[in-house]
């Protein structure tokens, strides 16, 4: 007789590794930068953030080398995490000067004051630019691990990384929301601004996991559409959270969008209309996973099953 199959624990596979993370983002920053500026950085960096990047990173590397990370060979396993811990640097700059007065103006971020309330603007400013540069510095860095990632896999990540931060991704993402201030967009016009802003981070954060495991072709397609629509979807729910829950569950003040005449989900679909948006892309993005042979991804699975269902 088989034994019952245990049902894939989340919380248990996501506490694993988020300590090892929060570790390894604290030992990745420049202890020898000037203070104030590193304080903001280690502020900025740490204290609430639900690490879903460094998380996607992992399960997308897991999935392909069909090992837990434990079992990683050490160069592998010390790859994913530079590129977790990377791309969370990217992240958590992009939410810094997000939140700047010439931006989204906020002043409240993971419960606690902004970085630009707590430490200036200008060390906000220069606090993101330095997360920026860190982040490539993190993937760069010399290792003494026999087995490290070849030169072309580091090189592909910092390609994924660079332009999923720039123009062509976040940055650019960021622009269009800027200038959609008191616009209504369509619905292709809202994707695609959503999946630059956030969504190709997500995505990024997915191929380089795939990328540390020596994934094929096969398996990079399959994993890169289930990027694109987690990382869409993330933003999608992002829009439903800002309007259905609370200031002191979200950590930043709710209801922000509509205040200041943002083009969101919502506003062009209605609450439910984008949650159950979400719910099919996060559908769809699972679908992706099965004919590439990644049967391995309950990790992945889990963890869309979370985009849609977080709190916050
Ligand atoms: C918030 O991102 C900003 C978006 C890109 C939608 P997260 O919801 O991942 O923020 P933290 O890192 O968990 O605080
Ligand atoms: C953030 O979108 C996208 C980023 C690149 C940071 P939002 O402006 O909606 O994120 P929150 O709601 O402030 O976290
Ligand atoms: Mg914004
Ligand atoms: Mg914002
Ligand atoms: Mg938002």
């Amino acid at each position: 007789m088989s034994a019952a199959a245990v049902p894939f624990d989340i919380h248990a596979w996501q506490q694993a590794r988020a300590d090892e993370v929060e570790l390894a983002l604290l030992q990745h920053l420049p202890t020898d930068a000037p203070q104030p500026l590193l304080a903001a950085m280690q502020y900025a960096l740490t204290g609430g953030g639900k690490r879903m990047r460094p998380m996607l990173a992992f399960a997308a590397c897991e999935a392909v080398a069909k090992q837990s990370s434990t079992a990683l060979r050490p160069g592998m396993r010390e790859a994913v995490m530079r590129a977790a811990c990377a791309v969370e640097m990217i992240h958590a700059y992009s939410l810094v000067h997000d939140d700047m007065p010439c931006m989204d103006d906020d002043v409240l971020r993971r419960g606690k004051p902004t970085v630009h309330v707590q430490y200036g603007q200008a060390q906000a400013l220069l606090a993101g630019d330095a997360l920026q540069a860190q982040a490539f510095v993190v993937l760069t860095q010399d290792t003494d691990t026999d087995d490290a990632l070849p030169a072309s896999a580091q090189l592909r990540c910092c390609q994924l990384l660079s332009v999923a931060a720039g123009a062509q991704g976040m940055a650019g993402g960021q622009a269009i929301d800027l200038a959609s201030v008191g616009t209504d967009l369509n619905q292709s016009e809202l994707e695609r601004m959503h999946a630059l802003k956030t969504g190709a981070l997500i995505r990024a954060a997915v191929a380089m996991g795939a990328v540390c495991a020596g994934a094929n072709a096969q398996e990079r397609t399959a994993l890169d559409v289930y990027g694109q629509r987690v990382g869409l979807a993330f933003q999608v729910v992002d829009d439903v959270l800002d309007v259905s829950a609370d200031t002191a569950t979200l950590g930043k003040t709710a209801g922000k969008d509509a205040l200041a005449d943002k083009p969101t989900f919502v506003s062009l679909m209605g609450l439910s209309g984008a949650q159950a948006y979400a719910v099919d892309l996060v559908h769809s993005a699972k679908a992706a996973l099965q004919d590439a042979g990644l049967s391995d991804s309950a990790a992945l699975h889990a963890l869309a099953d979370k985009i849609v269902a977080r709190s916050h």
